[in-house]
């Protein structure tokens, strides 16, 4: 029942579908899991600060949202110190050293799908313990004992299930049971679980235990390590102790934009994000958005034509950047946009060339964002993810995590579309060691040197338009954060050259309007866009929202 609710059934249509605002003063945390928003803003009543509520976050949403909270997957952190400096983490997923270029590709030369995704193959060297730990180290006031407390203890002792993930964990039983590990821990004695029993991970309570007394050496080294190389070993994955030993986050340089006198602080390659939506800021911003009016045929086409050629310069331009040379100073700056939007034509429709190159994800895929901010206005935005739902639905014997697959973001051959309809080139080809280029866009907006918006969202391809409308609501149309967030919203990506919106996003007579533009590809989209849990700064106070699409938690205090 849920699951359809999760993703086909039309915004709104749904009287079950929880909308989650709060106003606090102190702290407060916004995430997917209503659990772990109460362990950070615990954190943040015991005098931690929001990097030591982020840590214990992400610690539980492993515990309390399987699907996209993770110890075996990555994600990207912007954090923003109560002193103005910005910083961003990346602790995304690298391929294994035995990675190569063609290691999707079948005896024909085709993309293999299922071996990039549902597959050990497809399995990154996961970065969200090294991240996680490594902030908690250079930003963080408590220790590593404290703030994985209420993850160990969550995961331990159990806690009640809801609809929403008991019915995750039942549509899922057929592909949990192609491994006995993932069939153990999620279903109860083989039958699906129900919503208001109790559900413990007593192999992921030790593998967490593990981590808060030894530190990364806890996960990338000794017993946890030895059963993911023993699980790639018997499933024909490629990660080696070697991988994981030598795998580390990198503190990179935000991406920083300015629109309509605020600015942009957000995630630089190997997430397209940051870029992205500046791009798409930088195209949009001599057009007064506001004052053409939400939802008008004017704006909507104008945001559509910025879409199409910032996402047709993702596929070029885009990729580790060290791997490749990202023209990233390019991409940011404002004459490139004018440049690059100078053909905008308010009467039609730009062509996509190549039409028709992707596909839409046939399945609900799940990434997971959360917002904090504590007393001294410290800030953090963090996307992290296993890439699809319950990524690769292995669960490594013994250790009790599942393993992302995240290598199918990669462009495993030039211009054929990943899961998510996005096509790559050269710039995000497979190499050993690099990582994969990804569309997450955690993101802090300020204004007059103080935090205005904190914000960012799951949802693959559309993560940065997501992201995109919620700026745009906030700075152009004035919306609190509530009507920001939940407003609906639209999705073009170049290609497909297809525009997909949720209902009452664009009103029909605006679909008629467009088509006659030339925007032929346009139609209701069979599921939600984005998960947009954040934060905005008012007066003297926080405004937090956990995005009403999907269930989720604002805790403030
Ligand atoms: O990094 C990326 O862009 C994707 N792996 C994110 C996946 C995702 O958002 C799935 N979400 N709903």
């Amino acid at each position: 029942m849920k699951k359809l609710l999760l993703f086909f059934i039309p915004l709104f249509a749904a009287t079950q579908v929880l909308a989650e605002f709060q106003r606090a003063e102190n702290g407060m945390v916004s995430s997917r899991s209503d659990i772990a928003s109460e362990v950070g803003k615990d954190i943040l009543a015991q005098g931690g600060n929001a990097i030591d509520a982020a840590v214990a976050v992400g610690f539980a949403l492993a515990v309390s949202y399987p699907s996209a909270g993770n110890i075996g997957g990555g994600g990207f952190m912007v954090y923003r110190s109560s002193e103005g400096e910005v910083y961003t983490q990346d602790f995304r997923e690298k391929a294994p050293r035995a990675a190569h270029r063609d290691m999707f590709l079948d005896e024909n030369g085709d993309v293999d799908r299922n071996l990039s995704r549902n597959s050990l193959l497809a399995t990154g060297v996961p970065g969200s313990v090294a991240g996680h730990l490594d902030a908690l180290e250079r930003f963080g006031s408590m220790s590593r004992e404290q703030v994985m407390a209420p993850a160990i203890q969550l995961a331990e002792e159990g806690f009640i299930l809801n609809e929403d993930l008991a019915s995750q964990f039942a549509d899922n039983l057929p592909r949990f049971e192609q491994y006995p590990a993932s069939l153990a821990t999620f279903s109860n004695n083989d039958q699906a679980y129900q919503a208001g029993d109790l559900w413990q991970q007593p192999e992921l309570a030790e593998t967490l235990r593990r981590i808060a007394a030894e530190g990364r050496d806890g996960f990338y080294k000794g017993p946890v390590a030895d059963m993911l190389v023993a699980s790639m070993e018997t499933h024909d994955g490629l990660i080696t102790h070697a991988d994981l030993e030598s795998y580390q986050p990198l503190w990179r340089e935000a991406v920083h934009g300015s629109y309509q006198g605020y600015d942009i602080w957000s995630m630089p390659t190997p997430s397209s994000g940051g870029i992205l939506l500046i791009e798409m800021l930088n195209m949009l911003e001599p057009y007064n958005l506001g004052e053409l009016g939400w939802g008008s045929t004017e704006s909507i086409h104008l945001m559509i034509e910025a879409q199409r050629r910032a996402y047709a310069d993702r596929a070029e331009h885009l990729g580790d950047p060290d791997f490749y040379e990202v023209p990233r100073q390019m991409l940011l700056s404002k004459e490139y946009a004018r440049q690059r939007f100078a053909d905008f034509d308010p009467q039609r429709a730009s062509d996509s060339q190549d039409i028709d190159a992707g596909n839409w994800p046939a399945e609900s895929p799940q990434t997971t964002h959360y917002s904090i901010i504590d007393a001294e206005g410290n800030a953090v935005s963090i996307t992290t993810t296993l890439n699809a739902s319950y990524g690769n639905k292995f669960v490594v014997p013994g250790a009790g995590f599942l393993l992302n697959n995240e290598m199918d973001d990669f462009s495993s051959s030039p211009n054929t579309p990943n899961g998510f309809g996005l096509i790559g080139r050269e710039a995000n080809a497979i190499a050993p060691e690099k990582r994969m280029l990804s569309s997450m866009t955690p993101t802090i907006i300020t204004r007059d040197d103080e935090v205005f918006l904190i914000t960012g969202s799951p949802g693959g391809s559309t993560i940065i338009n997501t992201i995109l409308q919620v700026v745009i609501n906030t700075i152009d149309h004035d919306m609190n954060i509530d009507d920001a967030v939940n407003s609906p919203r639209f999705h073009h990506q170049w290609l497909p050259n297809i525009v997909r919106y949720e209902e009452g996003a664009i009103q029909e007579s605006v679909v008629q309007e467009l088509r006659a533009l030339g925007h032929v590809g346009i139609s209701l989209s069979p599921f939600r866009i984005g998960d947009a849990n954040s934060i905005m700064v008012v007066e003297d106070a926080y405004e937090g929202v956990s995005d009403s699409r999907n269930d989720g938690g604002v805790a403030g205090f």
